[in-house]
């Protein structure tokens, strides 16, 4: 059992916690300005809004709720990482793909955080090869330090320091998704 998941168990995530990054008003405030601003954007179409398991699912709960269009929602879902510290580990790989058909249709990517950029890169490449009629990538969070595939960010949330973060759809060995904020995680847990 890793460190990380022994405290959790015995303790929760309050002693991992080093500080709230984003709280929830202000979370929800920002989810509520992108469903707005892609409701104005994408208005007289009908999108599909694809999210990226696990991590994005909160945020693409949040969001579809915040859009006043019609459109249409699909899961796949991506593998890039372990269990632990988010540290590359190869070549991402597509474990659920879509049940839609994205040929022609306006396609928008519901993603937790772009950090070092391959994940959302894979993902993109193979879906331009399906002919949407546009493909747009909506972020939550966006970690530019760490990034190495150059992706094109049409919507994000915020813009964080190269730190560890959990929460709101981000695990910490897979638990802490349920979280409703993003916190950082204390030095000594990393
Ligand atoms: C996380 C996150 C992104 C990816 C970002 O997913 O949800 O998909 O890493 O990293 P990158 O920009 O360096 O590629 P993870 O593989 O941890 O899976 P999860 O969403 O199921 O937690």
């Amino acid at each position: 059992m890793s460190k990380i998941t022994d405290c959790l168990v015995k303790d929760g995530y309050t002693p991992l916690l080093d500080k709230v990054l984003i709280d929830e008003p202000t979370l929800m405030s920002r989810v509520a300005e992108l469903g707005a601003q892609i409701s104005k954007d994408y208005a007289g179409k009908v999108p599909l809004l694809v999210c990226i398991l696990r991590g994005g699912v909160m945020f693409l709960t949040d969001l579809t709720k915040k859009l006043t269009i019609p459109h249409h929602i699909d899961f796949m879902a991506v593998s890039s990482y372990g269990v632990g510290a988010r540290a590359s580990r190869g070549q991402p790989r597509i474990t659920l793909d879509l049940n839609t058909d994205i040929k022609n249709r306006h396609v928008i990517l519901v993603e937790d955080i772009i950090d070092s950029g391959h994940t959302i890169d894979h993902v993109l490449r193979m879906l331009q090869t399906r002919e949407p009629a546009s493909l747009t990538l909506c972020a939550l969070l966006d970690k530019p330090e760490r990034r190495e595939a150059d992706v094109p960010i049409g919507y994000l949330g915020f813009t964080i320091p190269n730190e560890f973060v959990f929460g709101y759809g981000l695990d910490l060995d897979e638990y802490c998704r349920n979280l409703p904020f993003i916190g950082t995680v204390k030095k000594e847990y990393q």
